[in-house]
């Protein structure tokens, strides 16, 4: 498996999302995930799924430092007292003494940013996260968490497939020495019937969605995709044979704008 390395991690390429994947068909999946040959799994203190992650974690009998865990904490839970009361409660529910990277999972105006990573700073000093980072920052919010944390920090992980231009944001983290995380990496399965990914995946004998990740991982970025069928967690991580050339990278990257982003909120920053 690819690896990106970014300010001393080591992230797998591929991981497993996790959002909406709940109960038993969570832990199934992570279990059979790890058994085909992830090495990542992005869950977050919001989906409500960190326990069974752990199950199908331990499941696998994939050994523990094998894989690659990330969570996230809750913009609720900046304070730093919360922040670290929270990220105890994540390592609980995992049953695990520390994640791979721990990340904030959306930037909150309402409590100073050198607060709340003075207190990621912490948590990860405590040995609980081996690396922390930061999720759906804008290139200011970037500069401003790069100035003020303790530590460094790993990764973005942002909305990332070829309907929205993420240049700014890559070329801000590529400047910091941190990995873009993909999340949405199939555009929530919108990608399916796309006749450019298909007609450059026939070139190939891909699918549109491995034509997707591949782009994605050519950048060196790593990508989450989720998925709730045990066919398609191979599909997605069936993407290391092949290589797309350089007028295929660019006629996907032609395809981005910044009005194909797919996930916003009312609390979300103003994005670059
Ligand atoms: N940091 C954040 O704020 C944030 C926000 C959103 C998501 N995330 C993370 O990123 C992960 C992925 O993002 P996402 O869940 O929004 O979207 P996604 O992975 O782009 O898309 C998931 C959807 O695409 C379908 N799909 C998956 N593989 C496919 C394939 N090979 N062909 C066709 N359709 C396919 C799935 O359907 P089936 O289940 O039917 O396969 C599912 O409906 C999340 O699970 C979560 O871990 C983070």
């Amino acid at each position: 498996m690819q690896l990106i390395e970014a300010n001393g991690a080591k992230i797998p390429a591929i991981g497993l999302g996790t959002w909406e994947l709940r109960g038993r068909t969570c832990a199934r999946l992570v279990e059979q995930a790890l058994k085909l040959g992830y090495r990542h799994i992005d869950t977050a203190q919001v989906y409500e799924n960190e326990r069974e992650v752990g199950e199908g974690l331990r499941a696998s009998g994939v050994r523990r430092n094998d894989v690659f865990v990330t969570t996230k904490v809750w913009t609720t839970h900046f304070a730093p007292n919360d922040l670290e009361r929270s990220s105890k409660e994540s390592l609980a529910k995992l049953r695990l003494s520390e994640v791979d990277l721990l990340l904030l999972h959306w930037p909150n105006p309402h409590v100073p940013l050198q607060e709340t990573l003075g207190a990621l700073a912490h948590v990860k000093k405590l040995g609980m996260a081996r690396h922390i980072g930061v999720s759906n920052f804008t290139v200011a919010l970037i500069e401003e968490a790069v100035a003020a944390c303790p530590e460094p920090l790993a990764c973005d992980q942002v909305e990332y497939h070829p309907y929205l231009d993420q240049t700014k944001v890559r070329e801000a983290c590529a400047r910091h020495g941190m990995a873009v995380v993909a999340y949405s990496p199939v555009a929530k399965g919108r990608i399916k019937g796309d006749q450019t990914l298909v007609q450059i995946g026939q070139a190939h004998g891909k699918t549109a969605a491995q034509v997707c990740l591949r782009w994605l991982v050519q950048q060196n970025v790593s990508a989450i995709p989720r998925t709730s069928k045990i066919e398609r967690l191979s599909e997605n991580i069936d993407i290391f044979d092949f290589e797309l050339s350089d007028d295929e990278m660019h006629r996907i990257s032609q395809m981005g704008s910044a009005k194909g982003r797919l996930t916003n909120f009312g609390f979300a920053p103003k994005w670059d």
